[in-house]
């Protein structure tokens, strides 16, 4: 047993069959602590298990957790290299215990484990203890037969452990390995401590307070264990060297590096082998975590873990990017513990290349001007802030990288001029957007931007996550909190809420501290990349700086996810059925329904549209993984991805790919920054609901997915069912039932109105027609009821032909007490009688007024239906 690997299983293995639970690593980014930047140790994705606010159903448990130590108050980046034993990733072994066990119980396992199962010699080990902690010290007596020399008190804070600023803390008891005395050092507590003799490979800390703001502690609710072990440094014990970069895992990264550059391991670079092999590594799991070259937070650090990796490779000579070509190997050693690198590999592998190949455009030049710029300094001295500034500017120099480029050279570098010349451009940056005329209300938000930064997003790995309240916004100002029922803006430091972008809307959720409720409606970005979330306080009292819990409304973003996926797989059906001239215009993904518009110069036709929904479904059957890359805007475009015309993108873009075409390329590939489903099943299903155009040459397309579609056409399904059990058919009859019915109906009318006009006109019969003479012409007027005032006019067509010669009045009088007038006069008369003035005369009775038509055939109305006889004697008294 002496590889990283067999190590790593012994310890998980040894604690197992002591009743703990082998939990896996968190991921480094962590999701139950704002404060921290990573994870940082073994205790972090438990901190909440031992305040007792989280309740799990084990109370030991044993893990070999990721840990990054680089920014925030552990931070190793600028020893790495030039010591024995710093990473910027390590992994640490730990055993924990929920107020389970304690001291003895911990200390017995710590014992056995070492003596026993590692095989460690008694006489190379001995221990520290706090040294107020008699009980320590007397049970490492009894349980290991330490004698009192090899029992140290410590009686600085060097034995006391706290995570950060805040949270769980105690005091701890630390195993030391004595290397032998061929190499420098003393025991701990003495001058020569840190020389490399006496290693520390195990800390076990006894978990009794936890730690607020301010310095005050109170007791957790039951005393408990962490413990950690790291592992490189146990290895390099087990292994027989005092060197961690020595062990089996280093040897091979970095024999693969010495091999591709053809630079030896061991000799005046070894230096830059250790660098590139630690930063290689701790680039590789934070990407395979989901954190991205950035210029802003966790992607900031990464950025400058990767550069000053390629920096390294730069100093051995490599001619192209060497980083990436390293992974293979990493893969090997760590993906069996560690699938998550495997699953990333390809991610790692393009991102490291991507960075790299960039920065290497702008390296040798920054390096050239930092030598000329440094050139007549000595040691001691240190180089200008603003050329540091312009390097970091101009040439994506990190300040640590500079540092590090001058530190072989005992040569620093002017930090204070280096942030005034930060300060200086962000002043200027102020200046020219004040000047660029954007909206008052933005005003708000630029000095937030300037004083918070970036809003960091959580959320394509994440729901649920803490943040730190940083800024809260009423009414256009900024206030120290929100009381219960008060609406405005949160700011945090981080967020899994997706603010609206691309399309995609706005997360909804809602934010818990303790005592306090928050109901999160919307979040939108400000100047880019500044989240501000739209919360009413529902209980309790939102106050700035407080921690507070994150938690996305899982169902909405579900939806989201599959509608945003559904878009993609839609716009490229369009583009296969349509043709290549399909290009999107616009989009809306919200939880309910998605709408895509894209340019096309005609209708689509139902089968069409039949052919694109198949197209999309075909690929959600299939079942295939989404995947998101990350790439240069020149190499996304080339592997096929669509982009949005005249849409400005950034150096780097994400690229996320869905599905197989038959040619075995992914069948769909856009840049996109939304959120989407994990595979194409779980869009569950596409339903195009609706097509037609928004502007000239341009159609919109909506659909909808998963359950919202299903319940839509189970939702028409039944009201097909409903008509066709009202129609007596079965439902595939209904049409053609009703189709029928209609043209019956259609029938039916024609003969009624028929009937009616004849009922109306007194049965038709000549002799009947209330006819008289006035000046000598035949006047034929009546009133009817049942008639339909559009057929007066055919009624006194009809009348007119049987007088032959005269006029014709009617009015017609309707069930709401309306009433209609018609005057037809035959041709012979038109000369001696104008219709329109006879139904003007009588219009006037019914208390309508006007009317309209020509001299032979003329028509009004009024409300006044009960003067139809007064009318009709109005129609007689002007012809006369
Ligand atoms: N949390 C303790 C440490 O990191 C064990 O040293």
């Amino acid at each position: 047993m002496s590889g990283v690997n067999d190590i790593r299983s012994t310890f998980l293995d040894y604690f197992k069959s002591q009743g703990h639970e082998v939990v896996p690593s968190s991921p480094l980014v962590p999701r139950n602590d704002p404060t921290l930047m990573f994870a940082n140790s073994g205790m972090v994705q438990f901190k909440n298990v031992f305040t007792g606010q989280e309740k799990r159903p084990y109370s030991r448990a044993t893990t070999a957790q990721k840990c990054v130590r680089a920014g925030g108050k552990h931070n190793d980046l600028d020893n790495v290299g030039y010591t024995a034993r710093h990473h910027t990733f390590f992994e640490m072994l730990g055993n924990f215990s929920f107020g389970d066990y304690f001291k003895e119980q911990a200390i017995t396992h710590a014992w056995t484990l070492v003596t026993r199962e590692f095989e460690l010699p008694k006489d190379k080990l001995l221990v520290t203890v706090y040294s107020e902690d008699d009980e320590a010290h007397a049970l490492w007596k009894k349980i290991a037969g330490l004698t009192d020399d090899k029992i140290i008190r410590i009686p600085t804070s060097a034995n006391f452990w706290r995570m950060g600023d805040t949270g769980p803390c105690g005091p701890c008891s630390e195993i030391f390995y004595d290397h032998g005395d061929h190499i420098w050092g003393g025991p701990p507590g003495s001058p020569e401590e840190d020389g490399d003799r006496f290693i520390e490979i195990w800390n076990l800390v006894f978990m009794q307070y936890e730690e607020a703001a301010g310095g005050i502690r109170t007791d957790l609710p039951r005393p408990s264990i962490d413990t950690g072990m790291g592992l490189e440094r146990v290895a390099a014990v087990l292994q027989g060297t005092h060197d961690n970069y020595n062990i089996d895992l280093f040897r091979a990264l970095i024999g693969a590096i010495a091999d591709l550059t053809s630079v030896p391991a061991d000799g005046p670079m070894k230096a830059s082998h250790r660098v590139i092999a630690d930063h290689l590594r701790c680039s590789a799991f934070l990407i395979a975590d989901g954190v991205l070259p950035s210029n802003e937070g966790r992607g900031y650090v990464l950025r400058r873990i990767m550069r000053r990796g390629m920096r390294h490779a730069q100093l051995l000579g490599a001619k192209e990017p060497l980083l990436h070509r390293i992974v293979p190997v990493l893969t090997r050693e760590m993906g069996r513990a560690y699938p998550e690198l495997v699953r990333a590999e390809a991610l790692i592998t393009e991102t490291l290349k991507l960075e790299e190949t960039r920065f290497r455009t702008t390296l040798a030049r920054g390096l050239s001007l930092l030598d000329d710029a440094s050139r007549d300094l000595t040691a001691g001295q240190s180089l200008k802030g603003d050329v540091a500034f312009t390097l970091y500017d101009t040439y994506g120099f990190p300040l640590d990288l500079t540092q590090d480029a001058l530190r072989a050279r005992e040569i620093t570098v002017d930090v204070e001029g280096f942030d005034a010349a930060m300060q200086q451009q962000k002043a200027k940056a102020r200046a020219a957007w004040s000047g660029s005329g954007e909206a008052a209300t933005e005003t708000l938000w630029y000095p937030l931007r300037d004083r918070l930064g970036a809003t960091e997003f959580l959320g394509y790995d994440t729901e649920i996550a803490e943040g730190v309240v940083t800024a809260l916004i009423r009414d256009n100002a900024e206030v120290q909190s929100l009381k219960a029922g008060e609406s405005g803006f949160m700011l945090v430091n981080q967020t899994p809420f997706y603010g609206e972008s691309g399309g995609q809307v706005g997360d909804a959720g809602v934010v818990k501290a303790p005592g306090t409720v928050v109901e999160v409606s919307d979040v939108q970005k400000k100047l880019g990349d500044v989240f501000a979330h739209s919360v009413t306080v529902k209980e309790g009292e939102l106050k700035l700086g407080a921690a507070v819990e994150l938690i996305v409304d899982h169902e909405r973003r579900t939806a989201i996810r599959a509608n945003h996926s559904a878009t993609h797989l839609l716009h490229e059906a369009l583009r296969l059925v349509l043709g290549d001239h399909v290009a999107q215009k616009g989009s809306l993904v919200s939880p309910d329904r998605l709408r895509f518009d894209f340019s096309h110069p005609k209708p689509i036709s139902a089968e069409e549209l039949r052919e694109v929904e198949e197209i999309a479904n075909a690929i959600v059957l299939k079942n295939e993984p989404v995947t998101t890359r990350l790439m240069s805007v020149d190499e996304a475009i080339e592997s096929g991805a669509r982009a949005l015309f005249g849409e400005k993108y950034g150096d780097e873009v994400r690229v996320v790919a869905m599905g197989t075409n038959p040619a075995g390329k992914a069948y769909s590939v856009e840049l996109c920054g939304g959120t989407h489903a994990a595979r194409t099943g779980d869009i569950g299903l596409v339903s195009i609901v609706g097509e037609g155009a928004v502007a000239a040459g341009v159609r919109r397309l909506e659909a909808m997915t998963g359950n919202g579609a299903r319940l839509r056409l189970n939702e028409e399904s039944r009201l097909l069912d409903g008509l066709a059990s009202l129609l007596k058919v079965p439902a595939s009859e209904a049409g053609n039932r009703l189709a029928a019915l209609i043209e019956e109906r259609r029938k039916l009318d024609r003969e009624l109105t028929e009937a009616r006009k004849k009922l109306a006109m007194g049965g038709g019969g000549a002799a009947e027609e209330p006819i008289q003479e006035i000046a000598g012409a035949k006047l034929l007027a009546r009133a009817v009821t049942g008639i339909e005032m559009k057929d007066l006019k055919s009624l006194a067509d009809e009348a007119k032909a049987r007088v032959g010669s005269g006029v014709v009045a009617i009015v017609g009088v309707a069930d709401d007490g309306k009433a209609g007038v018609v005057v037809g006069v035959t041709p012979d008369l038109t000369e001696r009688f104008d219709a329109v003035a006879l139904v003007r005369a009588a219009s006037e009775q019914l208390g309508g007024k006007g009317g309209g038509g020509r001299r032979d055939m003329a028509q009004a109305g009024g409300p006044d239906g009960s003067k139809a006889q007064e009318a009709l004697d109005a129609v007689a008294a002007a012809m006369g």
